[in-house]
């Protein structure tokens, strides 16, 4: 996988400065208009005055908050660059991360030294460069980007590295996460996928591959159904990490279609390719699970994915079709490109009867009409609580990840109505991303904390965010990370 650049702290060593081969950002307060701290003061003395120019300039003043201009080839210096960021002592977690992010965006082979100085959130300028500083390049036969050593200098390392490593435990679940959804369908398969959960095992995580045999058994009809086309096998892979005490796991439930066609209700051509992101659910269960080993976390969480192929086939699923779901409702299949909903009906049933949850949030990159209705920057959160579903809100506004509350109601469910089952997998295009949530809800167990998170416009972009270039984002695993750890672990 794609390891984040490694982040070493160290004291500020203002004698150091005027032999650094690589990159050197230093950041300043946006009021700062001279250089004021001991580290500007220095590189100012050692570029003969140009920091200072830079900085009582229209063009510092036109910087925004988190931005950053380069001084190339400065004179004075060995460094390829003077990366002047704005963000002072006391910027706020975004500005932070985002200062980082220009930082991270920039380094090249011969490295950064980022002078932090007293910046009280030096940990989220690291955690901002280490998210944004991401390729994914393994099917590239170039030389791979090649980015160098990261030093921040700072007052206090001890605090800033405690600070930061478990930071650098979400940002290796977001690459998890990111490297997931980049890869394409003939290398992430349904077998391969299992394998890369299954290696986690060695971070001490439980997990458990249930086979085609076995999902039969438990009566996983509607799952099955949509894999039955593919040569790939299906199925369902258990995460567990036990943290915490004797209580009741959370559970987190992603749709995990390596690739989806749309099955005999064929997709056209233009664009399906980006369908090798429909597991994109999945992979943030994955990356999230990933996190809470790493950093060792104290709570109880399951993670559960169902990994199947939707493909067009001579034993493929037929509109028309009925199948019959774990939890025993029959479901008349009007479209089978509506196929996230039937894998997730199943999960979502087994997750429930198996361990009991607390509560549930299921990740799923669902419809195309949650993209018209939000666009690219929010994730559409359906829940049935309203507790947990302010809670995960404001976990995401902390984090900075977009989302929001879309509504649910018993007029959407009535469009689910089938003549010959007990529901139909679609209900029409009006409201498609609600009839979608509808769906889901009616294998949420009465009582259940719930929320549905619709990801099909934020797990895959095709403009660079703040925090990651273009392709996957890993939207969910920070504020997942953070909930849990402010619900559960308090
Ligand atoms: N995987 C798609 C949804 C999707 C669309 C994800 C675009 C990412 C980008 C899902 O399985 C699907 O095909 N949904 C259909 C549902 C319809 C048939 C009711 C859709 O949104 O068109
Ligand atoms: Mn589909
Ligand atoms: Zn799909």
């Amino acid at each position: 996988m794609t390891n984040p650049l490694p982040i070493k702290f160290l004291e500020t060593d203002l004698e150091a400065l005027a032999g650094i081969s690589g990159r050197i950002a230093l950041l300043v307060a946006p009021d700062d208009n001279a250089a004021r701290s001991p580290a500007a003061r220095r590189l100012n003395r050692l570029t003969k005055g140009a920091l200072n120019r830079f900085l009582g300039s229209d063009a510092w003043g036109k910087v925004k908050p988190g931005e950053a201009t380069d001084l190339a080839w400065p004179a004075g210096l060995q460094a390829e660059a003077l990366q002047i960021v704005k963000a002072g002592p006391r910027a706020d977690v975004a500005t932070a991360r985002k200062a980082g992010a220009a930082i991270g965006k920039a380094v090249g082979k011969a490295g950064v030294l980022v002078l932090a100085g007293s910046m009280l959130r030096a940990a989220d300028v690291s955690f901002g460069l280490a998210l944004r500083a991401y390729d994914f390049e393994p099917h590239k036969t170039a030389e791979p980007t090649a980015r160098g050593p990261v030093q921040m200098m700072v007052k206090d390392p001890e605090a800033v590295a405690l600070a930061a490593n478990p930071m650098a435990a979400v940002a290796e679940g977001v690459f998890f996460t990111r490297d997931l959804v980049n890869e394409p369908a003939n290398v992430l398969t349904t077998d391969d996928f299992a394998a890369r959960l299954a290696a986690m095992q060695e971070l001490g995580l439980e997990v458990e591959i249930l086979e085609e045999e076995a999902l039969e058994a438990l009566g996983m009809g509607a799952l099955l159904g949509v894999g039955q086309g593919s040569d790939s096998p299906s199925k369902v892979v258990v995460m567990q990490w036990n943290g915490g005490g004797e209580e009741a796991p959370f559970a987190l439930v992603g749709k995990g279609v390596v690739f989806d066609t749309g099955g005999i209700s064929i997709k056209p051509a233009a664009g399906m390719e980006e369908m090798t992101m429909d597991m994109g659910g999945a992979g943030v269960v994955a990356g999230v699970m990933r996190t809470l080993a790493l950093r060792r976390a104290k709570a109880n969480v399951v993670g559960l994915v169902g990994l199947v192929e939707n493909m067009p086939d001579g034993r493929a699923q037929r509109p028309g079709d009925v199948v019959k779901s774990m939890k025993g409702d029959t479901i008349e299949v009007i479209n089978t490109d509506a196929e996230g909903r039937l894998v997730l009906a199943d999960v979502l049933w087994y997750a429930q009867e198996r361990f009991k949850p607390v509560g549930m949030i299921n990740l799923a990159t669902l419809t195309g009409a949650i993209i018209i209705a939000l666009g690219h920057e929010n994730t559409g959160v359906f829940s049935n609580d309203d507790g947990l579903c302010d809670a995960f809100l404001t976990a995401c506004k902390s984090e900075g990840e977009g989302a929001w509350r879309m509504p649910m109601g018993d007029a959407y469910d009535a469009k689910l109505k089938s003549r010959i089952a007990d529901m139909m997998n679609v209900g029409g295009r009006d409201g498609g991303a609600i009839t979608a949530a509808q769906f889901l809800k009616r294998f949420v167990k009465e009582g259940m904390p719930w929320c549905h998170l619709d990801i099909a416009g934020t797990a895959l972009v095709k403009t660079d965010t703040t925090l990651a270039p273009k392709g996957a984002t890993g939207w969910g695993v920070m504020a997942l990370d953070r909930l849990i750890r402010d619900r559960f672990e308090g």
